[in-house]
């Protein structure tokens, strides 16, 4: 069984038939958002995380029905002018990429992360802790740690 949904990703209006039982994660890959990963499929490692409405979400265990009427936020969308975001930037700058598995969903995390605290006095253990939801099997957590602290301290 099918039914049309409305949503908006990546600042894109979509119109589409989804079958009921699809995840998010699956039509967006099917979309292109080859950015989204699949890692573990039940919702244990973050490598699907996307925003959805601004809240990181892990895309395998939301159903694409679900997200009819919502704003969907993908790595890819981040950016403009041919210009990555400040949070790819600064996971570059802080050399907080390996294998890059698992690195759209934690920049999604990042930067609702960043979008919340931005200015803000933001201690270590809480930035490690709001990213808790994502696994790096490369395990190079403090480095993506130090690009959220530098985001956080921009000055503008
Ligand atoms: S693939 Fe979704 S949480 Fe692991
Ligand atoms: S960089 Fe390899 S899984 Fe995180």
């Amino acid at each position: 069984m099918t039914k049309e949904i409305n949503l908006r990703i990546n600042g894109e209006e979509v119109t589409i038939d989804v079958d009921i039982r699809l995840s998010l994660l699956d039509l967006l890959r099917d979309e292109g958002y080859t950015s989204v990963k699949q890692g573990c499929g039940v919702g244990e490692c973050g490598a699907c995380t996307v925003l959805i409405d601004q809240v990181p979400t892990d895309a395998c265990m939301y159903l694409a029905v679900w997200a009819d009427g919502k704003e969907i936020r993908t790595s890819e969308g981040e950016g403009s002018e041919g210009k990555l975001s400040r949070v790819q930037q600064a996971y570059i700058d802080a050399g907080a990429v390996q294998c890059g598995y698992c690195t759209p969903g934690f920049i999604m995390t990042s930067t609702a992360f960043v979008e919340k605290h931005k200015g803000e006095e933001v201690d270590r253990e809480t930035i490690r802790r709001e990213h808790a939801g994502n696994l790096c099997r490369c395990t190079g957590y403090e480095t993506i740690i130090c690009a959220v602290e530098a985001c956080l301290n921009d000055k503008e």
